[in-house]
């Protein structure tokens, strides 16, 4: 939820610091703070509200930042509110440890009772100031053990260290862009006090923490929330995201769970929370700085709307081998066990649930197995059944919601196999899992899915591909056929767009509407819920998705006069009877007065009468539908919204990647 960069090297940090975190604000925008630790002193600032608050304070403010050792963070509040004193940094009593946060400690109560009832004094309502404090105890612990009375380079180890950073030169580690090593002389007394309290830690966290008289450092520590190295000359970040180093550098380490790490200008340093030195997974990020910036567009989702044909193909690329079979990126299970699964379950949240209630669709179809969809925040509290012969297919952009993950360990803990279908390399879902499928669509940093929607819908589809492949349901050229035909979809996608200047029209006429009713059928249901999903949360509109047969058991009571009803009609040429059922719910809703906006594909002539606004999209197979169907409605959300005058980018009270449960 929170966005978090830190940076050692030669270049001022303040401003390292300050363009990670507009990369990184998408992740959580109610407050924003820096650390610097220059001139032997180390200085925060933090403010609620937007970055632009803070980076206005900075402007104003006669005192500079100055120094090549930082760190800043971006905040989605879970403790204390947003306000000036809950932003992150928070530092101990002596304002010489600063430390930032993403995630929830949840002992924070108990080890602030331990604190306070010991001297401590705590000013912030944040669970993340206990970590500052309990960093003050280990450091005055090891220091009082080594005999130092503090200052500068504490220890021998500090000191070489030291040396080494101030003359930007390798010491006994190599430079920074070599794999992980085991640090100068062993660990820093920073990262030793840091993997001390993070044993004492319950919850999710990734902590960055900063000294005053260790310039040298900036150290690290994940549990169950995102924290990746980037691996520059003479340079390192730890960041919660790839986005946040992309201008400087593109070769970036994996932190594990359980993990602390240690970034110096020479070097980077991995060990578990046991003290083991760890080798992290080095990596290189296909895309660069360019395809993290809005390119033209007033609003990021505007153009991660219009890279859809591109993100799709992206996706789809290279999936069918010369031999005729579905590629998966990254397999850890054999075709035996495939052959094996009796069940399957999807588990995902939002946007990525709606995938998953597509891909039901298409998997119970294809390979004739149970499949279900669970909201990955409720799946573990029911006790599924499951075992070595459940598959649970993960969908998340991110590969951080921390709901899905808790799905995840779930179910590898019942003994399920798991695939993952997510945007990021490196990511924790995926390292999780026995088998995994990137979507391919490039970084999304509008806070609203859209292009890797269309990739997760792909994705799981290619899925379905697979497993009705490995167990025989589906002929070689049966799949083949199907791969074909998603292979033209990302035209079908490129005309749709070209098409949608009059739902913007449409839309912006909208705009003082109270609510907006989404209704479907088979996997237009899913997407009805989608469209639902972007409004409420674009627009802050009332707008609820139902299957549209369902209507009249209840919410058909909710139609007045007047009320706007999208409808997304199936094919004609698909499912018995569906087209005909469906084409009798736009009349009843209309004979109620609504105003009916009706989602059709090219040709369907029998829609036409009953539709107030008529939008129409290309003829496919029923399956892949979505995959046009969608788009409109992610068209009309955002026009609606910016009718409005909101931020699609930013909307109230969301973040991006939902690393709290
Ligand atoms: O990163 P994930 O795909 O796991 O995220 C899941 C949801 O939080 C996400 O899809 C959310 O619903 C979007 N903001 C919706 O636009």
């Amino acid at each position: 939820m929170c966005g978090i960069i830190g940076y050692v090297g030669a270049q001022p940090a303040l401003e390292v610091v300050l363009s990670g975190l507009r990369r990184l604000e998408y992740r959580g925008y109610d407050s924003a703070g820096v650390a610097v630790v220059g001139a032997g002193v180390l200085r925060t600032e933090r403010r609620a509200g937007r970055l632009a608050n803070l980076e206005k304070v900075l402007d104003e403010g006669s005192d500079a930042m100055p120094g090549t050792t930082g760190m800043g963070h971006t905040r989605w509040a879970t403790h204390g509110g947003p306000t000036d004193v809950n932003a992150h940094p928070h530092t101990d009593c002596t304002g010489t440890v600063a430390v930032i946060h993403n995630g929830i400690i949840e002992n924070f109560a108990e080890l602030r009772t331990e604190l306070e009832n010991s001297g401590h004094e705590l000013t912030s309502e944040t669970d993340t100031e206990v970590v500052a404090h309990l960093l003050e105890i280990e450091i005055a612990r090891s220091r009082a053990a080594s005999g130092s009375t503090g200052g500068s380079a504490t220890t021998a180890a500090a000191a070489v260290a030291a040396a080494a950073a101030t003359a930007g030169t390798a010491g006994s580690s190599g430079a920074a862009g070599g794999a992980a090593d085991t640090g100068p002389t062993g660990p820093h007394p920073l990262t030793e006090a840091l993997r001390a309290v993070c044993r004492r830690l319950q919850g999710a966290f990734t902590l960055v923490v900063l000294h005053q008289d260790h310039p040298e450092v900036v150290v690290g520590a994940r549990r169950n929330s995102p924290l990746v190295v980037g691996l520059g000359a003479g340079e390192a970040f730890l960041a919660s995201d790839v986005s946040a180093f992309i201008a400087h550098t593109r070769e970036a380490l994996e932190i594990g769970q359980d993990q602390v790490v240690e970034a110096r200008r020479d070097g980077v340093t991995i060990y578990d929370f046991a003290g083991t030195p760890i080798e992290g997974r080095r990596y290189h990020v296909d895309w660069d700085a360019s395809a993290a910036e809005k390119g033209g567009f007033p609003y990021f989702m505007l153009k991660e709307i219009s890279e859809q044909p591109a993100a799709l193909a992206d996706t789809l690329r290279g999936r069918l081998s010369p031999e005729g079979s579905i590629v998966l990126d990254e397999e850890r299970l054999s075709d035996q066990d495939f052959r094996d699964i009796d069940k399957v379950f999807i588990v995902a949240c939002g946007t990525a649930y709606h995938a998953g209630l597509i891909a039901k669709y298409a998997i119970e179809h294809w390979t004739r197995l149970p499949c279900e969809v669970e909201m990955a925040s409720e799946f573990r509290y029911r006790d599924p059944v499951l075992d070595r012969s459940t598959l649970v297919v993960a969908i998340s952009q991110s590969g951080e919601t921390l709901d899905t993950l808790m799905a995840v360990k779930h179910a590898r803990e019942q003994k399920a196999r798991v695939l993952a279908i997510c945007n990021t390399n490196g990511s924790t879902i995926p390292r999780e899992s026995d088998a995994v499928l990137y979507t391919r669509c490039g970084p999304e940093v509008g806070v609203a899915a859209t292009k890797t929607f269309l990739g997760q819908v792909a994705a799981c589809l290619l899925v379905g591909l697979f497993l009705a492949q490995t167990r025989g349901v589906l002929y070689g050229d049966e799949v083949a056929a199907y791969v074909d035909r998603l292979q033209r979809m990302p035209e079908l996608v490129r005309r749709t767009l070209g098409t949608v200047e009059p739902v913007r029209e449409l839309a912006r006429s909208l705009a003082g509407a109270k609510a907006v009713l989404f209704l479907g059928r088979h996997v237009g249901y899913p997407v009805a819920l989608e469209g639902a999903l972007k409004l409420k949360e674009l627009a802050y509109m009332h707008a609820e998705g139902f299957p549209a047969g369902e209507l009249k058991h209840g919410p058909i009571a909710l139609i007045e006069p007047g009320l706007p009803v999208v409808v997304v009609v199936p094919s004609p040429r698909g499912r018995a009877n569906l087209h005909g059922k469906i084409v009798s719910n736009i009349q009843e809703v209309r004979a109620r007065g609504a105003r009916t906006i009706v989602i059709a594909e090219e040709g369907d002539t029998a829609v036409e009468p009953y539709a107030d606004h008529l939008i129409r999209v290309p003829a496919t197979s029923s399956l892949l539908a979505p995959l046009v169907t969608t788009l409109p409605l992610q068209v009309f959300a955002c026009e609606l919204a910016l009718a409005r005058g909101l931020d699609v980018d930013q909307p109230r009270n969301l973040a991006k990647s939902v690393t709290v449960e």
